[in-house]
């Protein structure tokens, strides 16, 4: 594994392997890696011919200074985790390297997606995550690049960026990976107490009984249910959505034919926790 910092000799790296006929997997990251991303790099090698990593914590995407500040950096174990997995190229850019212009985002329109759930608790965020994605798709241009479902709503972004710019690569989504007790791996979660730790499950525990609760009793009964349940607990409630999964639109009615998923952000203690399910 070759590890990069500069994005010409990126660039130079990749255009090698292109001319030969290679195709490009890339994985973008922000570090504290585990194997939630570890499941994306297995999926990228089994689909290309050579895979690519980023590990950027992105400023420009971060609504809250002091969760920048706290968001883990774990440098070295995800450079041995990721040699580990077999990719071929770790990415580590600095924040010039990314913004010579200055910490900047792009504003976006997804067609209201970006307005719904995390981008109402978390002005800016999509639009800090769509122009650095944007970047990396420019520097690496990949055949692939794969999101985990846990951020459901960023895949669906990205998605929509691919479409609008006409970009010709593919996106893969990939399945949540859980915890034996089924917490969605994330790389907050190293941040939690004891306390919160033992918490933090309930968070899928509550999500399933949604689904099953959702079958015979009305959207809004499931969302005071949800509520209610985490009531219960010493996690704090931020939203629980029922959601169209392709406009992401809250759904009033559970009887018709379109995809939904329930959405869901909790704290545990200043530890901010997102997860989904498939409700249908
Ligand atoms: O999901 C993440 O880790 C980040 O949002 C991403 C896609 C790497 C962009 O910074």
């Amino acid at each position: 594994m070759i590890i990069l910092r500069n994005s010409e000799e990126l660039k130079t790296w990749i255009e090698r392997h292109r001319s030969s006929g290679k195709t490009i997997g890339f994985v973008p990251t922000m570090g504290a890696l585990h194997e939630g991303h570890i499941s994306l790099v297995r999926q990228s090698k089994l689909e290309n011919d050579v895979t690519i990593v980023s590990v950027f914590v992105n400023p420009t995407q971060f609504n809250n200074p002091e969760d920048l500040k706290k968001y883990p950096r774990t440098e070295e174990a995800d450079g041995q985790l990721l040699e580990q997995a077999g990719v071929e190229v770790v990415f580590f850019p600095t924040v010039e390297t990314i913004y010579p212009e200055g910490q900047k985002s792009t504003h976006f329109n997804f067609q209201g997606i970006e307005n719904q759930m995390e981008g109402k608790f978390r002005p800016g965020h999509f639009d800090g995550v769509a122009t650095v994605v944007q970047k990396f798709f420019e520097i690496v241009q990949p055949d692939r690049a794969y999101f985990g479902e846990k951020d459901f709503q960023q895949l669906r972004i990205i998605q929509e960026l691919v479409k609008q710019k006409r970009l010709p690569l593919q996106i893969v989504p990939v399945a949540i990976m859980r915890e034996s007790d089924g917490l969605a791996m994330s790389s907050r979660n190293t941040r939690l107490s004891q306390d919160m730790r033992k918490e933090a499950p309930n968070i899928y525990q509550i999500l399933q009984k949604a689904k099953v609760f959702l079958e015979d009793h009305s959207v809004e009964e499931t969302k005071e249910f949800v509520s209610e349940a985490f009531s219960k607990t010493k996690l704090k409630l931020e939203y629980f959505e029922i959601a169209d999964e392709s406009t992401l639109e809250s759904v009033s009615t559970n009887s018709d034919s379109r995809k939904i998923r329930g959405f869901i952000a909790v704290f545990a203690d200043d530890i901010r926790l997102i997860d989904n399910i498939s409700l249908n």
